[in-house]
């Protein structure tokens, strides 16, 4: 996952927010370290973490900011948005609070980041088919609606995780 001496030509901040439990922090994981855990602890504060790839021939550092979920454990919010070009919005396609919580977590985005900021909108968990609670057609409307991109991502199975940061990247970019 990238030559810690090559030379960087663009820093890339993302912020991942959504509930508690959602999944953000393994996401990460599994985007940064190829890694993934079941008995994940619940973050406190803020963690980052750093990958560099190449995009279009340019090695861009995506510095991926993860939080709580929890109100009590979450550090200032202003600060964790600043400069932030991309947000990946999360909920759990198993727990329909998770879903029906986005649009706070939005207008919380869209106060606090640059107006610029590329959104992408993450059902989580998808390999829970059998407990899916949020339809895709669902999360799709409300994606349309809002002029956010959509996927449906599994941390667990590695599905289009690689995919959904690619998407904010490369529109980043
Ligand atoms: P906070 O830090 O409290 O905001 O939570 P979080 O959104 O970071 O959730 P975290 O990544 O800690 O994951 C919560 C639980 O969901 C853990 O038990 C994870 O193992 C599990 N989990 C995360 N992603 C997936 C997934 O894609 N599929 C399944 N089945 N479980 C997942
Ligand atoms: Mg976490």
């Amino acid at each position: 996952y990238g030559d810690p001496n090559q030379k960087i030509d663009y820093v890339f901040k993302v912020v991942l927010i959504g509930d508690s439990a959602v999944g953000k922090s393994q996401i990460l994981a599994r985007f940064a370290r190829n890694e993934f855990s079941l008995d994940s602890k619940a973050t406190i504060g803020v963690e980052f973490q750093t990958r560099t790839l190449v995009i279009q021939h340019k090695s861009v550092k995506a510095q991926i900011w993860d939080t709580a979920g929890q109100e009590r454990y979450r550090a200032v919010t202003s600060a964790y948005y600043r400069g932030a070009v991309g947000a990946m919005l999360v909920y759990d396609i198993s727990r329909r609070q998770s879903f029906d919580h986005i649009p706070r977590w939005l207008e919380e985005l869209r106060s606090h980041a640059d107006k610029n900021i590329v959104i992408i909108l993450i059902g989580n968990k998808s390999d829970l088919e059998e407990q899916r609670a949020v339809p895709t057609e669902d999360a799709k409307e409300f994606a349309q609606k809002e002029g956010l991109f959509f996927l449906e991502t599994s941390a667990l199975e590695a599905t289009n995780v690689e995919n959904a940061f690619m998407t904010v990247l490369t529109e980043i970019f």
